[in-house]
């Protein structure tokens, strides 16, 4: 693991998007797992802006959506698909058979699990995950409690994961269970970077690297992960005691 500090998060975005932009170059069918949220936001906007001007096709990439709130259409604006199909997906022009959503409305959501283990397994390794922190420490939909070893799977969500889930939508919505890509997934990817910023995350930050890796912060996992890259700004990185060298 390596962690990278910058002032904020323009610099952060400005890291993850060139990032991006190199697995592209090097190599131009790489499988990427994206998760929405604020916090790879800008990033991708970036990797979109510098797609265009660097002339870097993503024609040959597939993206895999890393979770979805159970039971929330795709057209629901605080969906995370038509998040990543807004801000990433579409500007990119990426064609439909390269993009692998969670269908959070089906009727049965452990066979979408298995369809996205099968397609996973199917395609080899994921090159690059691009994570962010939930305030519990979740990845993804990898709520506390989660084993390293889970794949897809559908998860009852926590209150605290409920309450600010309601940020992305424009009315308030009843959310209760999440579906994810699992905390195995992320061990297995070749590259993982997780994303966090501003001083709401700098308590979660401070246990995810401060105290032993634990099932209770599921992003302390990404410390096992030999070639993982977390982008901190200053202020989420503002409580983690400096003597951790991180
Ligand atoms: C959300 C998503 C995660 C995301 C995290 C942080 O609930 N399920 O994929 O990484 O929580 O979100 P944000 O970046 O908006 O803080």
């Amino acid at each position: 693991m390596r962690v990278e500090i910058y002032k904020d998060y323009q610099e952060i975005s400005d890291f993850a998007s060139s990032a991006i932009i190199d697995q592209v170059r090097q190599k131009p069918d790489s499988v990427i797992c994206v998760a929405s949220g604020d916090t790879p936001k800008l990033a991708y906007q970036k990797t979109v802006e510098k797609a265009k001007t660097q002339q870097i096709s993503f024609s040959e990439v597939h993206f895999i959506g890393f979770d979805e709130w159970a039971g929330i259409s795709p057209e629901n604006h605080g969906s995370c698909s038509l998040f990543l199909r807004e801000i990433i997906f579409s500007p990119l022009g990426i064609s439909e058979d390269h993009i692998h959503l969670f269908d959070a409305m089906a009727s049965d959501l452990d066979k979408e699990c298995k369809i996205m283990d099968d397609f996973i397994y199917k395609i080899g390794k994921i090159d690059l995950m691009v994570v962010g922190i939930g305030m519990n420490g979740h990845v993804g939909f990898n709520e506390p409690g989660t084993s390293p070893t889970s794949k897809s799977h559908v998860v009852e969500l926590e209150e605290t994961t409920k309450s600010v889930g309601q940020k992305y939508f424009k009315e308030s919505q009843v959310l209760t269970k999440g579906i994810t890509l699992g905390l195995q997934h992320l061990l297995d990817a070749k590259q993982v970077i997780l994303m966090a910023n501003g001083i709401h995350k700098a308590d979660i930050i401070r246990k995810t690297f401060q105290n032993e890796i634990s099932v209770e912060v599921p992003a302390s996992i990404i410390r096992n992960h030999k070639d993982s890259l977390v982008l901190l700004d200053e202020a989420a990185s503002s409580l983690t005691p400096k003597d951790l060298n991180l």
